[in-house]
This record gives structure tokens, sequence and C-alpha cells, in this order.
């Protein structure tokens, strides 16, 4: 759909209850990486994946950074109103309920400030390897929205009280959290694939199909 502000893959659902999946890749991915994880996680459900819009030494990313984990704070939140755009652009163009996002190390913070700065666009949320996206926000109300953390404990990029403090205003904000601190590094490993499908499972039970 050449409208839609992202380059993206769609690829429409088997099972018109599963919760849509918006997949959110890490520097230097695009709309192509996550597929697979998207139907290991939830066989069946549509899966939207936009590719970042910022090149990094020609590495797609979802907004800038001045260095590592150092955000150019005004991109996080021009971009997190722009993948917002996308997201309601992709529902109507696609007939899709609110997805739950699937990030991965960047795609996890774009989907932190989107979570931070546009509630109500997700339905819930995955986020695998986060870290603060915006150093302060206005108060909002994620009240019950369904939010998975995975962390590793040996991640050298991801602080356990930057993600910790995530978590804390995710928390404040009302939402359910679920944080796990996983004995591994940054990398994606099985155990987020496993731990990921099941509370995907559990969390689309509550979500409702047509918000
Ligand atoms: C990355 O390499 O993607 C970082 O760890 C996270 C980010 O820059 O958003």
């Amino acid at each position: 759909m050449d409208t839609l502000s992202h380059i993206h893959r769609f690829v429409p659902g088997a099972d018109p209850a599963a919760t849509p999946l918006l997949l959110l890749h890490g520097t230097g991915g695009d709309e192509n990486d996550l597929l697979p994880l998207g139907r290991a996680l939830s066989p069946g459900a549509a899966l939207v994946s936009p590719r970042g819009r910022v090149l990094e030494h020609g590495m797609p990313r979802f907004f800038r950074r001045i260095a590592e984990g150092i955000f150019d704070e005004d991109d996080v939140r021009r971009r997190a109103g722009e993948l917002a755009g996308f997201v309601a652009g992709a529902r109507a163009a696609y007939g899709l309920g609110a997805p739950i996002a699937v990030g991965y190390s960047n795609g996890a913070n774009i989907a932190a400030a989107v979570l931070l700065t546009h509630p109500g666009v997700l339905a819930g949320a995955v986020l695998i390897r986060p870290m603060q996206p915006l150093g302060s926000t206005e108060p909002v109300r994620l009240d019950g929205t369904p939010i998975l953390m995975l962390s590793g404990a040996r991640d050298p990029i991801v602080t356990a009280d930057d993600v910790g403090g995530l978590a804390e205003r995710f928390r404040a904000a009302g939402a359910a959290v679920d944080h796990r601190t996983l004995p591994t590094g940054h990398p994606l490993t099985q155990a987020d694939v496993d731990i990921a499908r099941a509370w995907i499972a559990e969390a689309a039970k509550a979500i409702d199909p047509v918000r």
C-alpha cells in the first residue's frame, strides 16, 4: 500500500479473532526481519511490519540517536507520531483492530515511545530489550494495557535501572506490566520467543478485537 507513511509488509491473518501484530525491527533490520517471529508468536494473526524511516550509516532505525543509548528526543517524539499515524492508516487500509506491538531493541524503544506519547494506539506490547526512549513525558493513562518487557541480565546496552524506570512509568500509567529479566545479553533468544508466545495467547483474550 503506497499511500501509507512507511514501507512495510502486510501478511493477512488466517484467524480473524487473533489480535494483529505490529512488528518493529532493531537497528539495521527491515520490514522482512520479524515476519518469521510474528508467525511463531501468533500463528494466524495478521502481521504489519514497517521499516524504520531513519538511516544510520545505511541501517534503518525508527528514530535518530546521537550515540549508543543517547537519543535525539525531538526525533523520537516526531517518529512516534508518524508511527502512530501509520498504525491508524494500516488499520483502515487492511481492516484491522488495534495491534499488539512486538519490538526488538530500537523497535522496542519506538513502541515504548508510542505507548508514552500516543496511548490508545497499541492494544498491548511485547518489548524485547527495551530502554527509556524519552527522559520525561506528559502523564498518560494506559489503564489495563498489557505490556511484556523482556530484559537481559547481561545486556551491555541497557542498565537494570534504566529499564526498571521504564517499567515503573508504565505501571504508574495503569498498564498491566510483566517485566522479566532473562540470563542473557542483548540478542533475541528462544526463551524470549517461548515467553512471548505464551504471554500473547493470554493477553489477547483480554483485548477487545474491534477496539
Ligand atoms: C540499538 O542498537 O538499536 C539500541 O540498542 C537501541 C536504540 O538505539 O534504540
